[in-house]
């Protein structure tokens, strides 16, 4: 989305950056379990999962400022494990941005180029650039404990993109941003990040930042790598069921696997025995016929049909809750069991939500839109 905005040059001066077999304990608890990354020079992944699945601890390993118990990181094919954070060419802007609180605003950005020996005067156009960046020139010679939280995530970005890092580490950077601000730094860690190659690394908790900035998306759970893809594959091929239960919204149908033949296969809903043709479960997943499995449908991927005739391939319910909601229609529906069934649609002038108790039947409008997992 945000992509969509932006020029496509990209110079790749950035340099590529491997996390190879990764493993992080805290005293005995295991909080990074054997992840392996291989991020692109110049590319931007996004790292997404829920709080406490191991993004700061990663983010900080790269950085340096804890050890690994076990693993390597490289950057431009050489390890860096040994160096110290500061001599690791890494911006890192914290998820609780750690400024300097004796410092102004311009002397926490210039602050790493001092420590780099650029000399003065540059020094100070690239302050006065990089604050005019993050709307804060104006406060320039303000102390940073002066500071709301969103001010100080900008200087703290400043602070990071000030000294032209090789890899760049931002940790839920426009958390305390308000939404049109926050769109703009988006676009701006965009615009820099292709135009001067940077590798980046971006935590966040916020699924369409996640999937509109990045190039490729990480998923973490428990400190496990889920899946590691394009944001479109990770959203319309989720790798796993957890994958699929954390991206996006998605409804979930319990049967049993019928039949599987290459890439398509069929599921038999307990619900009322539809049967579904599905996407083949991953090869991974060694389904054997006749297992209790899951298939997982996003709303927006399964259409209305009505009642009659009996179709094998459509799955009964009745209505009820509809809703315009000006562009989309939505429906709740139930199945006979009970179960609880979102479906959205495009709405157009003149079209209505049906009334409630209306019977229906439901299919998927592709094959490849029903992921199949083993039942969980
Ligand atoms: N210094 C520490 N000592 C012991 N355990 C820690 C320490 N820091 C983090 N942990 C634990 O390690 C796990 C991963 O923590 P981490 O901070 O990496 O999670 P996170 O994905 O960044 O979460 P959030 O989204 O809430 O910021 C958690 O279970 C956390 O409690
Ligand atoms: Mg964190």
């Amino acid at each position: 989305m945000v992509a969509e905005h932006l020029a496509m040059s990209a110079p790749q001066t950035g340099q590529a950056l491997t996390l190879d077999d990764i493993v992080h304990r805290y005293g005995s608890a295991l909080a990074i379990d054997h992840v392996t990354l291989e991020v692109q020079a110049g590319e931007l992944v996004a790292l997404l999962g829920p709080s406490g699945c191991g993004k700061t601890t990663l983010l900080r390993i790269v950085a340096g400022f804890i050890a690994q118990t076990s693993g390597k990181v490289v950057v431009g094919g050489r390890r860096i494990d040994e160096l110290p954070p500061n001599r690791r060419d890494v911006g890192i802007v914290f998820q609780n941005y750690a400024l300097f609180p004796h410092m102004s605003v311009a002397e926490n950005v210039s602050y790493g180029l001092a420590a780099r020996g650029t000399d003065k005067a540059a020094a100070r156009r690239r302050v006065v650039e990089m604050l005019e960046l993050v709307q804060m020139g104006h406060l320039a010679q303000r102390q940073t404990r002066e500071l709301s939280g969103g001010q100080q995530q900008r200087v703290a970005l400043a602070r990071a993109l000030a000294i032209e890092p090789r890899v760049l580490l931002l940790d839920e950077p426009f958390s305390a941003l308000d939404k049109s601000l926050r769109l703009d730094m988006q676009i701006e860690i965009k615009r820099i990040q292709r135009s001067a190659g940077t590798t980046t690394l971006i935590v966040t908790h916020d699924q369409e930042e996640a999937l509109g900035m990045a190039d490729r998306v990480a998923v973490l759970s428990h400190g496990r790598l889920e899946q590691f893809d394009a944001p479109e594959t990770v959203y319309d091929r989720p790798a796993t069921f957890f994958v699929n239960q954390f991206v996006g919204s998605a409804n979930v149908l319990a049967g049993r696997l019928e039949a599987v033949d290459g890439e398509r296969a069929w599921v038999r809903l307990d619900d009322g025995g539809a049967l579904w043709p599905t996407r083949a479960p991953l090869a991974s997943a060694a389904l054997k016929t006749g297992s209790a499995v899951v298939a997982c449908v996003r709303p927006e991927n399964l259409r209305l049909d009505a009642a009659s005739p009996d179709d094998p391939a459509t799955l009964g319910a009745h209505v009820e809750l509809g809703m315009a909601l000006g562009a989309t229609l939505v429906h709740e529906l139930r199945t006979g069991s009970g179960r609880p069934i979102k479906l959205s649609e495009p709405r157009s002038p003149g079209s209505q939500a049906r009334a409630v108790a209306t019977p229906v039947r439901v299919r998927p409008v592709a094959p490849e839109a029903v992921s199949v997992f083993a039942a969980p």
